[in-house]
C-alpha cells in the first residue's frame, strides 16, 4: 500500500507545470482503435489511467511507444478481443473501447468499468444510445457482448449532459453511415479534445463543446495528431492549494477559462490571483470570505473540485454551503476532515462548513481520487504530519505530485511499503 508523509503549513513559491488532462487521455487513447493510421497524442500525463489503458491496447497488439510525454500508437494490426474484468474494472474510462470498438468493428466484448466509489456510475445513457444505433446488446454476467450488421447515425436527446456517454456516441458514429446528432451533449473542455483529434483523423465531428453536436459518418481515418489540453481538474487544485499556502505561487500551462467558476468563487472568498499569459499566480489570502459552492455541469463549478474546495472553505471565517449535485456519494472524505479539526456538517450531498478552523495532522485515507486531493490540501495546511494512506487513489490523476510540490518549498514524501 502507498501513502504520502507531509510536514503542514510550509508556505510554497515558484513554478508548478500542469499536465495533460487525465479526462481527456483516458479517452484519446481508446479513440486512436478507430484508425490503422498512425496516431501521436502530445503532453500525457505520466498517470496510473494512461498505464492501465495502454496495457489494454497493447493486448489488442496496439505497437505503443510513450516517451518525453508524448506517444507514438499504431494500430493495423489489432485484434478485437475481449476487455476482460482484470483490465475494464481498473477504471471508468474503459468504456470508451465500448465506442471505439463498435465503431470501428461492428463488435465488442468488454467488461463492465470501474471508477471511483462516488457513486451507483451507471452506464445506462450509454446503452440507450447504442442501442437506438441498432446495437445489439447481451450482458453475460458483467461482459457486455455488443455487435451491430451496419451502423447508423441517429439523432439522440441526452436527458442528462454524460461527458462519458457523449464521448462514447462519438466515437461509435465517426466511422457510421450518414449523419449523427447529439442533442444536450455534454460541454466539457474534453469533449472538444477528443473531437479535435477525430478531425485530425479525417472525421467530420461539429458543434463539440456546444450542446449540439453534429458527427457526419466517413468511410475511413487516417494518421492523427492531437496534444492533451491542460488537465482542469490539477489546475484547480493546485490553485487551491496556493490559495492558502502560495507565496506568488505560478501555476503554469493552464487555461484560465477552463476554471472560470473556481477563480470566480476564490476571488468572492478575497483570494488574490493575477493571469499572466498561460500562467496563474496566487497568494495565500488571510481573513477569507464565507462563500457558498453549488456544482454542477461544464461551465459551472466541476464537481472534480468539490472535494478539494471543501478543504478550502474550513479556512474561510463563517459559514459555507457546500453542495454536490453531479454525484451521489462524493462527501466521503468530510469524517477524516472533521478528523483534522474541521467542521463540517453533511447531510446527503450537503454540508455546511463553519470556518476558521486549525486543521492538525494525522493518519487519514484517501476513499477515492478527489478525496485524496481534499486530503492533500488538508495535510498541506495543517500543523504538524498527515499521513495519507490508500494514495493509489491520488497517482491515477495527478502526475508526479510528490516532485511538483517538493520543487515549491512542501515537505513531502511517498512511503510504499
Ligand atoms: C467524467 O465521468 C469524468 N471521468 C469524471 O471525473 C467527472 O466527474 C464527470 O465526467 C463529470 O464531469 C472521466 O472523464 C473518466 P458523466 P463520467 O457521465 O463520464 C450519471 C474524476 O475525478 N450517469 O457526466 O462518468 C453519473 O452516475 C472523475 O476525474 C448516469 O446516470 O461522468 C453521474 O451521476 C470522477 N448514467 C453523472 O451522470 C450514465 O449512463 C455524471 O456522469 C452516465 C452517467
Amino acid at each position: 500500500m502507498k501513502k504520502i508523509i507531509i510536514e503542514g503549513r510550509k508556505k510554497i513559491s515558484g513554478t508548478i507545470k500542469i499536465s495533460g488532462a487525465k479526462n481527456s487521455i483516458v479517452a484519446l487513447i481508446p479513440a486512436t482503435v478507430l484508425t490503422n493510421g498512425k496516431c501521436v497524442i502530445k503532453n500525457v500525463p505520466d498517470i496510473t489511467d494512461v498505464k492501465t489503458l495502454l496495457e489494454i491496447m497493447k493486448d489488442l497488439g496496439s505497437v505503443i511507444t510513450f516517451e518525453n510525454d508524448t506517444l507514438t500508437i499504431d494500430n493495423k494490426n489489432l485484434q478485437n478481443k475481449l476487455i476482460d474484468e482484470k483490465h475494464a474494472s481498473k477504471l471508468r474510462a474503459s468504456y470508451y473501447f465500448m465506442g471505439s470498438l463498435i465503431g470501428k468493428y461492428h463488435k465488442v466484448s468488454i467488461a463492465y468499468p470501474g471508477g471511483c466509489v462516488i457513486g451507483s456510475r451507471p452506464i445506462d445513457i450509454h446503452i440507450d444510445a447504442f442501442k437506438k444505433m441498432g446495437i445489439d446488446i447481451i450482458e453475460n454476467g458483467s461482459i457486455f457482448d455488443m455487435s451491430v450488421d451496419e451502423l447508423n447515425g441517429i439523432q439522440i436527446y441526452l436527458n442528462f449532459p454524460s461527458v462519458g456517454a457523449t464521448i462514447n456516441i462519438m466515437l461509435a458514429s465517426v466511422l457510421a453511415k450518414g449523419t449523427t446528432v447529439i442533442e444536450n451533449a455534454a460541454k466539457e473542455p474534453e469533449i472538444s479534445n477528443i473531437a479535435s483529434f477525430l478531425n485530425s483523423m479525417g472525421a467530420r465531428v461539429f458543434g463539440a463543446g456546444t450542446s449540439r453536436i453534429v458527427i457526419e459518418g466517413v468511410e475511413s481515418l487516417g494518421d492523427g495528431f492531437v496534444e492533451t489540453i491542460p488537465d482542469r481538474i490539477e489546475t484547480g487544485t493546485y490553485v487551491i492549494i496556493g490559495a492558502l499556502l502560495g507565496n506568488n505561487l505560478r501555476v503554469e500551462n493552464v487555461i484560465p477559462t477552463h476554471i472560470e467558476a473556481l477563480l470566480y468563487k476564490l476571488k468572492e472568498a478575497g483570494v488574490k490571483y493575477s493571469l499572466d499569459g498561460n500562467s496563474i499566480v496566487v497568494s495565500a489570502t488571510e481573513n477569507l470570505k464565507p462563500i457558498n459552492v453549488k456544482t454542477s455541469v461544464y461551465p459551472g463549478f466541476p464537481t472534480d473540485l468539490g472535494q478539494p474546495i471543501s478543504t478550502f472553505l474550513t479556512q474561510c471565517n463563517g459559514e459555507c454551503l457546500f453542495e454536490e449535485t453531479i454525484y451521489e456519494n462524493r462527501l466521503r472524505h468530510v469524517p477524516h476532515l472533521n478528523a483534522m479539526g474541521a467542521n463540517v456538517k453533511a447531510f446527503d450531498n450537503r454540508a455546511i462548513i463553519t470556518g476558521k478552523t486549525p486543521l492538525h495532522g494525522r493518519k487519514v485515507k484517501a476513499t477515492d481520487l478527489r478525496a485524496g486531493a481534499s486530503m492533500l490540501v488538508a495535510g498541506l495546511i495543517a500543523d504538524g504530519v498527515t499521513e495519507i494512506q490508500n494514495i493509489e487513489h491520488l497517482l491515477r490523476g495527478y502526475e508526479r505530485i510528490v516532485d511538483k510540490l517538493s520543487q515549491v518549498g512542501v515537505n513531502i514524501k511517498l512511503i510504499d511499503e
